[in-house]
């Protein structure tokens, strides 16, 4: 065995060279991996002994894409180009030998190889649209003269990483060889190549499928219309779209130029950058300062949960899905019985889950009425209504009947976690996780801290969280935790807002325009304007009360702040036109024009405001956790990033002014945070506040 550098060894087996990265932890092909790749090459093609060459990786995967941390500086290294052009001009066959996940310039690199061989256990992928880019390395030349251009619109556009059977299946992958048995499988398949003299199987010269969608524009267009609503404000889809046609209509080196430069483009522009931050402010989300990752972890092997309604169901069956037993208390036989039945229901409807993976997951859960069937649970999660009385109830009954050591959650969306703790001889074990509905579908955790909570069940927490799926933020206890304060920022003005003369579907289409999957107002008509709205209290005093009252309580009663047709479709409502003007009048005020930039930066620069308090506060570890939270709770789009992330875009100067010109005119609720106030003095952002 020779090192060929710090991260690459090479080794003659027989007649096979075999190439060995090991670049801890995903393999990306920074410019030492680059470096060794070519050095690798060079070193088989300078040995007459070798026949043939195996590339393989050490570690949990094989190369998993670009060296993201590379992006933006100056070339070192090899270039991946010429890297790719030596292997696909290897007079010795190359083999690419698959474990973990190919991605992006790791399945691109495996493109140019002549062949590819995966552990079942695999799984191969384009995902760079994630990150607001299309492969760079000749992968949106390639991957659709191996799989057609249908499956190539389908991976490229989603970036899933397919499964090494499905791989197999679309000729990705050449062969499958044995779980475990990788580095033997793929040295038997080279030498098999070999004996078979099998050709050098270049795929940028095999045609057939890219030429087969030559002529039929509407494949691209159908396409097109039928994700144009998952696609919306997004470039990145329409430009692997475009790369896709490039390589049906050119040839493959005018497609390569093709994608060269719509490469070029995405990665220059800001909703690449903001992408890229999103995948870096995802993982620091898991990383707390004062928890290190090796912080004892308690073992959760039994789930229970208070409370089978829609949230307490959605939270059961995060843990049903990874295996966990949960059992939901309920108080009346009726609401326990529901509450089994939806989940069940959902489980039969999910177009994932087979019917005999529901019945597994069924048979993990029971149901009680009885609090006491809780005592042997390692972690009780409270999702019962929003009031402090009924929970520190819960909380002073758990502590009597919980084992030691067991962790008392509440999936408050915004009390005092700090009081509800207070009732119990075990504050350490109290935390906030706080699920966002449907919360078997949202992928955000709010994982709120208390005062008292220990270290131990934050980590196990958050380890917990990834477990189940969940992109997890560690918070601070303040009311509505980050998010809904910061939800509470913008509602409030959108409120203000149509008090002053725009309308709902203003406010509504400027926050959708933007990225939002809809405005304040749409959102209000879908969950319903009667929660919380107590019929017999109602005296017509706010805008809310007067719809309620006229039963225009949102999509279910085909009326609310919109109208709606038999399809649910919304169209502006005179009727809320009039009973917004009239209370506008009665207020002592006129109607006014208020434009679109004005509803914009009414409704996102107090949330950029309210983001620098929780950041002052320490609230929140750091500006990025709340972009996670914002993007993955609240639909922030994530091409703008996060409010965070937007307010520097914007420039804090800026918010800083608009602030002040919004305090000057409409008073302190705009009150700049001495955070925002002292960046933008000293010209720095949230990201770096030096
Ligand atoms: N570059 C740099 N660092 C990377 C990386 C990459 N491509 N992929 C992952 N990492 C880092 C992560 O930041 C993380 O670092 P940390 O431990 O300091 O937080 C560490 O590797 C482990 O990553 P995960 O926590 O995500 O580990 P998982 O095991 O959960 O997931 C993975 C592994 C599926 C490989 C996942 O990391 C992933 O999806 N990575 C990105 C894959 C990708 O997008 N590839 C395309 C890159 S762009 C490209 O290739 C352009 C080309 O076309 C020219």
């Amino acid at each position: 065995m020779t090192a060929i550098n710090a991260v690459t060894d090479f080794a003659v087996e027989g007649d096979v060279g075999v190439i060995t990265l090991n670049s801890p932890p995903v393999n990306a092909l920074s410019a030492a991996v680059r470096d060794g790749l070519a050095g690798g090459m060079a070193a088989a093609a300078a040995d007459p002994a070798v026949k043939a060459v195996v590339i393989v990786c050490e570690g949990r995967t094989f190369i998993a894409g670009a060296d993201i941390t590379e992006f933006g500086g100056a070339q070192k290294g090899a270039s991946l180009y010429d890297v790719q052009e030596a292997i696909e001009n290897s007079p010795k066959p190359v083999v690419a030998a698959i474990h973990g996940t190919a991605l992006g310039g790791g399945l691109e690199v495996a493109l140019t190889c002549h062949y590819r061989v995966a552990v079942p256990s695999a799984r191969c992928g384009l995902p760079e649209v994630n990150l607001g880019l299309l492969p760079g390395a000749g992968g949106t030349q390639r991957l659709p003269r191996v799989v057609g251009v249908e499956k190539a619109l389908e991976m490229m556009t989603s970036g899933q990483h397919v499964p090494a059977k499905q791989c197999l299946e679309m000729g990705l992958v050449d062969e499958l060889v044995e779980e475990g048995k990788l580095r033997e499988g793929a040295i038997a398949f080279a030498k098999k190549i070999v004996a078979e003299h099998r050709p050098l199987k270049k795929v940028r010269e095999s045609n057939d499928k890219v030429e087969a969608a030559r002529g039929h524009p509407e494949i691209f267009a159908n396409f097109r219309k039928a994700n144009a609503r998952k696609f919306r404000g997004f470039l990145a889809p329409e430009y692997n779209i475009c790369c896709i046609e490039a390589a049906v209509n050119q040839p493959f080196d005018e497609g390569m130029k093709t994608e060269r430069k719509l490469f070029g483009e995405l990665m220059s522009g800001s909703q690449s950058a903001a992408q890229r931050y999103a995948f870096f402010a995802e993982r620091q989300a898991n990383k707390v300062p004062d928890v290190p990752d090796d912080t004892a972890v308690i073992p959760v092997n039994k789930v229970g949960i208070i409370g089978g309604g829609t949230m307490g169901g959605g939270i059961a069956m995060n843990f049903l899905n990874v295996g966990i037993p949960v059992t939901i208390v309920e108080v009346k036989q009726d609401a326990l019985d529901r509450g089994l039945g939806v989940i069940r229901r959902n489980y039969e409807r999910s177009r994932t889950a087979k019917p005999e993976e529901t019945e597994a997951r069924m048979s993990r859960l029971t149901g009680s009425l009885d609090m006491s069937a809780l005592a042997d649970c390692d972690l009780i999660i409270e999702a019962v209504f929003e009031r402090m009385d009924i929970k520190k109830d819960i909380f002073a009954k758990l502590d009597a009947i919980c084992k030691p050591g067991a962790i008392l959650a509440t999936n408050t969306s915004g009390l005092n976690i700090d009081e509800i703790a207070s009732v119990t001889k075990r504050p350490e074990a109290v935390i906030g996780l706080h699920f966002f509905s449907p919360a078997n579908v949202m992928k955000l955790l709010e994982i709120v801290r208390a005062d008292h909570t220990s270290k131990e069940v934050i980590n196990t927490s958050m380890k917990l969280a990834r477990k189940i799926g969940k992109i997890a933020v560690l918070v601070g206890v303040c009311p509505g935790f980050v998010g809904n304060r910061i939800l509470g920022a913008r509602q409030r003005e959108a409120n203000k807002l149509i008090m002053e003369g725009a309308m709902p579907w203003d406010v509504d289409r400027v926050l959708y325009d933007f990225g939002f999957p809809m405005g304040p107002f749409a959102m209000s008509d879908l969950a319903g304007l009667d929660i919380g709205w107590v019929k017999e209290k109602s005296k017509g005093e706010t805008i809310r009360d007067v719809l309620c009252e006229m039963d225009r309580r949102g999509q279910k009663t085909g009326a609310g702040w919109y109208d709606y047709d038999e399809d649910r479709n919304a169209k502006p409502s005179p009727v809320t036109e009039k009973i917004l003007h009239d209370f506008i009048v009665k207020s002592g005020a006129n109607p006014r024009h208020v434009s679109d930039d004005e509803i914009r930066e009414r409704c996102l620069y107090p949330m950029i405001n309210e983001g620098a308090k929780i950041l002052e506060e320490g609230k929140a570890i750091r500006a990025s956790d709340i972009d996670v939270v914002w993007e993955n709770g609240y639909g922030w789009p994530v091409y703008e990033g996060g409010p965070m992330w937007y307010g520097d875009k914007v420039g804090l100067d800026k918010v800083l002014g608009k602030m002040r010109e919004f305090q000057a005119t409409m008073g302190d609720a705009f009150k700049p945070a001495p955070l925002l106030e002292k960046l933008a003095a000293a010209g720095k952002t949230f990201q770096n506040q030096g």
